[in-house]
């Protein structure tokens, strides 16, 4: 069977975002509609860009730039939902322009921490204050240009620090090197450097660091197409290896970035047969066909240095652990307590419930394989990812669960629920 997954959400925002700062009109598809994107479609609204609605379609989308310095200071708070992407990327895009605004979003979102982001923008010379608690939104940005130039060694592995910070140095005008403890995905830079704002990266004393040393007065329009987001391939990759599917499942469309495809190594070391062919290799987004066929899985260690590339597939490692012979144990991996939810304490305690043995680690869990039906009701915690990845378990032989909220999963994958029921339908008939 061959099937196709929706846009890729951290591209589409991205795309989003650097086309309404383009001098220029930017031609955008494939983009993921819903969800988050629209929050942030919304938001750039809000700010004056010319942006329609995002095509339910994949469809074209033709977005008329108003340039690095165009946004104008909105008349209500912005609201982003859900998004961290849209919320933490466009805090650094509105830090290097004139405008005041203030954002908000979703119980999700306002429970999620902002000052590793306001904290190294407020040195750029933005003023950030928090309205209600410090660190969480909402937050009311006063931004400068220019701004002044940045060194910055975030404690954390984010693509979303990193990237707020250059598009910072973009609308501020100011140099910005940034290091992280590992690599974290890397569509910000590749981007950057396809709208004429190059960008180096480069591992530096045991530290992954990131340069925008040359900020251009004006950035070029983006022809692109958004790739199918492997995240959200990483669902039915998971249901196929387990064995929820026909025999073997194909992925068409789909992202292969190298920062985003660890996921697909760890189902390897799990006993998983996956392929991959790369259609196109060109700039700025690789994209081929994932092919991945059933086998007995068992259990994986994963540790610090792979977590940031698979950060948004540890839900789905878990789960599939349940499936597996052994014992799988997940370390490294506490920035999974600030994601949509503390996603750590969600895993644990929906797994408990379904009756699947499963031990907390502060940076982690420990999840022992067994045969035995699983059931029950799980809780969403509001996180489109910890309602698919239980979706996925559920759909598994044997297996029933039923998941509070599945509306959650529409931020990243509309049509999830249709799709999962045709490909996991066919294995049962
Ligand atoms: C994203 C980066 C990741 C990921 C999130 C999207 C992005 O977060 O979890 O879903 O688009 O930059 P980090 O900031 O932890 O890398």
């Amino acid at each position: 069977m061959r099937i196709r997954v929706p846009g890729d959400k951290s591209l589409t925002q991205r795309a989003l975002i650097l086309a309404s700062l383009a001098q220029g009109r930017s031609r955008l598809s494939g983009l993921l509609s819903g969800g988050d994107a629209s929050s942030t479609a919304g938001a750039l609204r809000a700010l004056g860009a010319d942006i329609g609605d995002v095509p339910s379609d994949g469809g074209e989308m033709l977005v008329e730039g108003r340039g690095l310095s165009g946004f104008r200071s909105p008349d209500n708070a912005l609201d982003l939902g859900n998004s961290g992407t849209g919320t933490r990327l466009l805090l650094g895009a509105l830090a290097g322009s004139g405008v005041r605004a203030t954002l908000t979003g979703d119980q999700s979102l306002r429970a999620r921490p902002m000052a590793r982001v306001t904290q190294p923008l407020s040195v750029m010379g933005a003023r950030m204050a928090f309205l209600d608690r410090d660190d969480r939104l909402p937050v009311e940005v006063r931004g400068t240009r220019p701004l002044r130039p940045l060194r910055w060694d975030s404690p954390v592995a984010s693509a979303q620090v990193k990237s707020a910070l250059l598009l910072a140095g973009l609308t501020g005008g100011a140099f910005v090197i940034v290091t992280e403890p590992r690599r974290s995905r890397d569509h910000t830079e590749r981007l950057f450097n396809r709208v004429g704002a190059p960008v180096v990266s480069h591992a530096m004393e045991g530290r992954w660091q990131v340069e925008l040393r040359d900020p251009p007065a004006r950035i070029d329009p983006l022809d692109f197409r958004v790739p199918g987001d492997p995240s959200s391939a990483a669902f039915f990759g998971a249901l196929a290896a387990a064995g929820g599917a026909e025999s073997s499942l194909e992925i068409e469309g789909v992202g292969l970035n190298p920062t985003r495809t660890a996921f697909l190594d760890v189902l390897r070391r799990m006993g998983a047969e996956i392929a991959t062919e790369v259609d196109d290799a060109a700039a700025p987004e690789p994209v081929g066909t994932l092919r991945v066929a059933p086998s007995g899985l068992r259990a994986v260690d994963v540790g610090d240095d792979e977590v940031s590339g698979l950060i948004d597939e540890i839900p789905l490692v878990a789960v599939l652990a349940t499936r597996a012979s052994g014992v799988t144990r997940i370390t490294g991996a506490r920035e999974l307590r600030h994601k949509e939810s503390d996603r750590i304490v969600a895993l644990v305690e929906n797994l408990r419930l379904l009756g699947g043995k499963v031990e907390e680690l502060d940076d982690g869990l420990m999840v022992e394989g067994s045969e035995g039906p699983l059931s029950g009701r799980v809780r969403t915690h509001g996180d489109h990812r910890i309602a698919m990845a239980f979706g996925v378990l559920g759909a598994l032989p044997g297996n029933r669960i039923v998941v509070d909220d599945p509306a959650a999963a529409d931020v990243s994958f509309p049509g999830f629920w249709e799709l999962l029921g045709r490909v996991a339908g066919v294995s049962r008939t």
